[in-house]
C-alpha cells in the first residue's frame, strides 16, 4: 500500500463527506453535517479563504482519511480514517500535520471536542497522542481536550 499525504483542497470535498459518512465509529452523514451548517460550499470557501487547513491521505486516487483544522480558533474540527485503514498510523500522521499548521499560525494550545465514551477508538487515540481533557463540555456532551506537550 503506497499512501500519499498532501494538503486538502476544493477537489477533495466530495470525498471528505464520503469518508466522514463511512467511518467505523462516529460516522456523520452529509445531511447531518448540513444541519450543523457544514456544507460542500462552506468547506470550499474555508479552504479558499485560508480559514481551514486540511490534510488528506490517498491510496491511489482515493481519499481514505483526512483532518481539518480551523485556523482562526485553533480547533481540530475533524479527523476521520476509513475502517480498512485504521491502525496504520494514518490518523496520527494527519492530526500531527494539522496541529503543526495550527501552531505555526500562532495557536500554542490546539484543542478539539471528542466523544466522552471510553469505548470508542478516538478516546484512547487522543490520550495516547498527548491530548488532555479540560473538564469542559459542549452542549452535545462532547468533551474538550487540549494538546499537552510537544507532539
Ligand atoms: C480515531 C481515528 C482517527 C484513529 O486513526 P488511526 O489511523 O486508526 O490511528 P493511528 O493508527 O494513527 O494510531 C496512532 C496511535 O494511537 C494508538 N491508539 C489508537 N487508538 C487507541 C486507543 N483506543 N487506545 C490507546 N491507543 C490507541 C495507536 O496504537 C497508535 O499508537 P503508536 O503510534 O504508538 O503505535 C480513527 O479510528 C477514526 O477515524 N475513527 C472514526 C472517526 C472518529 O472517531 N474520529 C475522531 C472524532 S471526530
Amino acid at each position: 500500500m503506497k499512501l500519499l499525504y498532501r494538503q486538502a483542497d476544493y477537489r477533495d470535498v466530495d470525498a471528505l463527506f464520503e469518508v466522514r459518512s463511512k467511518t467505523r465509529e462516529n460516522p456523520i452523514s452529509k445531511a447531518r453535517l448540513a444541519e450543523m451548517g457544514i456544507t460542500h460550499s462552506s468547506i470550499v470557501e474555508g479552504f479558499e479563504l485560508g480559514q481551514l487547513y486540511g490534510r488528506v491521505c490517498l491510496d491511489g486516487k482515493a481519499v481514505i482519511g483526512f483532518c481539518i483544522g480551523d485556523i482562526e480558533s485553533g480547533e481540530v474540527l475533524v479527523l476521520a480514517v476509513l475502517p480498512n485503514y485504521e491502525g496504520k498510523g494514518i490518523g496520527r500522521q494527519l492530526l500531527g500535520r494539522v496541529v503543526e499548521e495550527l501552531k505555526e499560525q500562532g495557536h500554542h494550545a490546539p484543542w478539539l471536542a471528542a466523544d466522552r465514551n471510553a469505548a470508542v477508538r478516538a478516546h484512547g487515540f487522543y490520550r495516547r497522542l498527548g491530548w488532555v481533557p479540560t473538564g469542559q463540555m459542549l452542549e452535545n456532551g462532547d468533551e474538550i481536550l487540549v494538546l499537552d506537550g510537544p507532539n
